[in-house]
C-alpha cells in the first residue's frame, strides 16, 4: 500500500535511513583517531556506533512498514560503493583531536535539529524522530565533554574551532549526503551534485522553522565556548532561517516516488 507520508518527509526518511546504516564506518574511524587515549574512550565510542546503528535499523523498519518499495539493500551498497568514508586513517582529517571533536559537536547538534525537524513532517513519525533527537542531543553532550577535556589538558584553540565548523558547514553540501538523496530517489537521472544539493535543501526548508536554526546556532555557540543574549539569539535565528529558506521552491522538484 502507497504510504500517507509527504514526499519530502518520506525522501528525507530514506536519506537519513541509508546515512545511519553506515555507522559501524564512524565509529571505526573514530577508534583510529583516539586510539591513544585507551580503552575508556574507545567504549564510549563504540557504544555511540551501537547507538547510531539502531538510528538506521529503525529508520529501516519504519520504512518497511510505510514504505514497501524503498529497495534499502540496494541503495544502500550503491551509496557504500560510491560514497567513501575516512578508513584507515590514523589522524583526524580536521589535522587535531579537538578539531575532530568539534565537528562531531556540530554533526551531533545537525542531526538532532534534523529529526526535530523531520518529525514535525508527519504524526506517524513523530514518536520515533523524538527519540531519534534526543539520541543526538545525548550524543552531542558526551562529545563536548570530551571535548572539554581535551582543552582543559591542552588549551582551548578558538581559532581552529571556528575553522572546523566553518568547515563542517560547507561539507553539508558535499556527497556524504547528497548522493544518498541521491540514490533513494530512484537515481532516474545521473547524479549532479548542484541539482540534488539544490533538490535536498527544498527538502529540508520545508520543515526547519526558526526554532531549529536557533537549536544548532546554541549548540554551536557552546562548542565555541561562547554565549549570546537569548534575545539576540532569537533575533539572529528568524534572520538566518529567513534568508536560507527563501527562494527554496520545493513544490516542482518532487518527481514521484
Ligand atoms: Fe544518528
Ligand atoms: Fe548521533
Amino acid at each position: 500500500m502507497p504510504t500517507d507520508l509527504p514526499p519530502h518527509v518520506l525522501h528525507l526518511t530514506r536519506t537519513a535511513c541509508l546515512v545511519e546504516s553506515r555507522a559501524h564506518l564512524y565509529s571505526g574511524y573514530l577508534a583510529n583517531v583516539f586510539r591513544a587515549r585507551g580503552p575508556r574512550w574507545r567504549e564510549k565510542f563504540e557504544r555511540w556506533g551501537e547507538e547510531e546503528q539502531t538510528h538506521g535499523a529503525s529508520l529501516r523498519a519504519f520504512l518497511a512498514q510505510e514504505d514497501p518499495r524503498f529497495d534499502f539493500a540496494r541503495h544502500l551498497d550503491d551509496y557504500l560503493a560510491h560514497v567513501p568514508y575516512h578508513c584507515d586513517v590514523e589522524k583526524s582529517v580536521y589535522g587535531s583531536e579537538q578539531a575532530e571533536l568539534v565537528a562531531r559537536c556540530f554533526v551531533e547538534a545537525m542531526a538532532a535539529s534534523y529529526y526535530q525537524a523531520l518529525g514535525s513532517g508527519a504524526a506517524v513519525l513523530q514518536p520515533l524522530c523524538r527519540r531519534l533527537a534526543a539520541d543526538e542531543a545525548r550524543h552531542f553532550t558526551m562529545f563536548r565533554r570530551l571535548l572539554e577535556t581535551l582543552r582543559e589538558e591542552e588549551g582551548a584553540r578558538p581559532l581552529e574551532a571556528m575553522h572546523v565548523l566553518t568547515k563542517r558547514l560547507r561539507a553539508l553540501d558535499d556527497e556524504q549526503i547528497l548522493y544518498a538523496s541521491w540514490c533513494v530517489r530512484g537515481a532516474q537521472a545521473p547524479y549532479v551534485r548542484e541539482e540534488e544539493s539544490k533538490r535536498y535543501r527544498a527538502m529540508i526548508w520545508q520543515l526547519y522553522r526558526p526554532e531549529h536554526v536557533r537549536f544548532v546556532a546554541t549548540l554551536s555557540l557552546q562548542t565555541l565556548g561562547l554565549s549570546v543574549a537569548p534575545a539576540r539569539l532569537h533575533r539572529l535565528s528568524a534572520l538566518v532561517h529567513g534568508v536560507l529558506s527563501r527562494g527554496e521552491e520545493a513544490g516542482s522538484l518532487f518527481p514521484p516516488c
